[in-house]
């Protein structure tokens, strides 16, 4: 259809590079994708800081034993950051503007955090499909949310950073750009009209239809029966799962405090 659409239907997230690095310029333009994204009130509640190489080790294992985090030239973490905001508000006065006002002096608190991290998830896709645009390859890191207390210290954040993802990029391995066949789930499982509805049980087969042969194939978890199961023991209820929610209820204990 067009060249932007071409882009997005072949995107797919990629695990191993090519052993060539990212130049200063393929970075500028990474980043500067990142920060054209559309952001709450053009505030920018987000940071982007990159990795050293010592410290993508550590995150192999911090981040759920991913050893091709080390392997990847550019990695960088999203940071929903309203620590900047506010230490300009103190700079400017606010703190006191607000005492002599007899207002409140809000503090950042629960939907602070969603809108920074909507920011900070918006600014991170627009780093991979701009990195994309240079056949430069990514895969998101959702396990950045885990280990906060270490992440925190790795990286000297403040009580109002939280690090809501982390992208790995490399130049991509794929000989050509087609289509990515991984299935997604059917558009009326996924798009609604108006009112949610929620799925019964003929609508949930139809939303595995594409992928229960792959599925069947790849084995299911120990025990499980169906793909419920499967899916509950293998994400919702795993370790790293737990892991994360510990992580990120110390994180927000941090940041509503
Ligand atoms: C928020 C988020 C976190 C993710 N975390 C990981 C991760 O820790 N490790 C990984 O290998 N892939 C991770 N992925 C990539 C997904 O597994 C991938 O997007 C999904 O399987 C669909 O495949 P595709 O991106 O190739 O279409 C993550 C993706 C997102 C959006």
């Amino acid at each position: 259809m067009n060249e932007t659409f071409d882009l997005l239907m072949a995107r797919r997230s990629e695990r191993a590079y090519a052993g060539k690095e990212i130049n200063s310029v393929e970075k500028a333009h990474i980043i500067g994708s990142a920060m054209r994204a559309p952001t709450a009130g053009n505030m920018m509640l987000y940071s982007i800081l990159e990795v050293e190489q010592e410290q993508k080790e550590r995150l192999v294992t911090t981040c759920d034993n991913q050893p091709f985090i080390a392997k990847a030239p550019l990695v960088l973490v999203f940071l929903a950051d309203m620590q900047r905001w506010f230490d300009y508000y103190t700079l400017s006065g606010v703190p006191e503007k607000c005492r002599e006002l007899d207002v409140e002096f809000e503090t950042p608190k629960e939907a602070d955090l969603m809108l920074a991290c909507c920011d900070a998830l918006i600014a991170a896709q627009n780093a991979v499909i701009g990195a994309e645009a240079m056949q430069i390859g990514s895969c998101y890191i959702g396990d950045i949310m885990e280990n906060y207390e270490i992440h925190r210290e790795m990286f000297d954040l403040p009580n109002w950073v939280f690090p809501i993802t982390m992208v790995c990029f490399g130049h991509s391995l794929r000989k050509e750009r087609k289509p990515s066949g991984i299935p997604r789930f059917p558009q009326d499982a996924i798009h609604f009209k108006g009112k949610y509805r929620r799925l019964d049980a003929d609508s949930f087969e139809l939303m595995f239809h594409d992928r229960i042969n792959r599925l069947k194939k790849s084995g299911w978890v120990k025990g499980a029966e169906n793909i419920g199961q499967h899916f509950y023991f293998k994400k919702t209820g795993s370790d790293f799962f737990r892991e994360m929610r510990r992580s990120v209820k110390v994180a927000m204990r941090q940041w509503v405090k």
